[in-house]
């Protein structure tokens, strides 16, 4: 199965950059994940939409061959970082490649309530007529207390947040299924 991880946060030390990486190595044998960079993405612009530089056709087209795509985001602001929107705004107009596509959300934050708010954001806005993404439910990854839950190398360390994480990508796999 092919899966792009779209993670909200391009910081070089990002938890959620290491959320993604965890999830790409632990299930490499079954999931083919690609971490797309949305760093080169320029801002949103409708004058340009339809013609928009190669670096965005190059990310449309990414989600676009993917079966499925993970987001994993950081809470800026109680909502989902700009630079998230900025990319959603992309992937939302002409072609619409996230129409129909399967969308499984996580996140993390190193408060108590791991990204609850822009998750709940997210899902909202992955309803919108431009996406029209099914969003996996009952499996919600909320990995709060990040700070303490990865090692010195960014290896995700906290052993029920592992276990959890292996039934819930055991359910998204299954789930997709019926949209391949
Ligand atoms: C934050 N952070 C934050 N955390 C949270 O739980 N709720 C929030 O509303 C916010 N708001 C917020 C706004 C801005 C502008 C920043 C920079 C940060 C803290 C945030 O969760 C923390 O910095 C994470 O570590 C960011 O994720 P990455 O970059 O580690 O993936």
């Amino acid at each position: 199965m092919k899966v792009v991880a779209i993670v909200g946060s391009i910081r070089k030390d990002s938890f959620n950059l290491k959320l993604a990486k965890h999830v790409q190595k632990r299930y490499a044998d079954q999931i083919e994940l690609e971490i797309l960079d949305l760093s080169p993405l320029p801002m949103y612009n409708q004058d340009n939409e339809l013609n928009p530089p190669q670096i965005v056709q190059d990310f449309k087209a990414k989600v676009k061959e993917a079966h499925a795509v993970l987001w994993v985001t950081p809470e800026y602001n109680a909502s989902i970082p700009g630079v998230l929107g900025n990319a959603i705004d992309w992937l939302s107009r002409v072609d619409k490649v996230m129409i129909g596509k399967p969308s499984f959300i996580m996140g993390a934050s190193m408060g108590v309530l791991g990204t609850v708010k822009a998750q709940m954001h997210l899902r909202d806005i992955l309803f919108a007529s431009g996406l029209n993404s099914p969003v996996l439910g009952g499996n919600e990854v909320y990995v709060g207390a990040a700070h303490e839950k990865f090692d010195a190398d960014g290896n995700l360390t906290d052993e029920s947040t592992v276990a959890f994480i292996d039934g819930v990508i055991a359910n998204f796999q299954e789930w997709v299924k019926q949209y391949i």
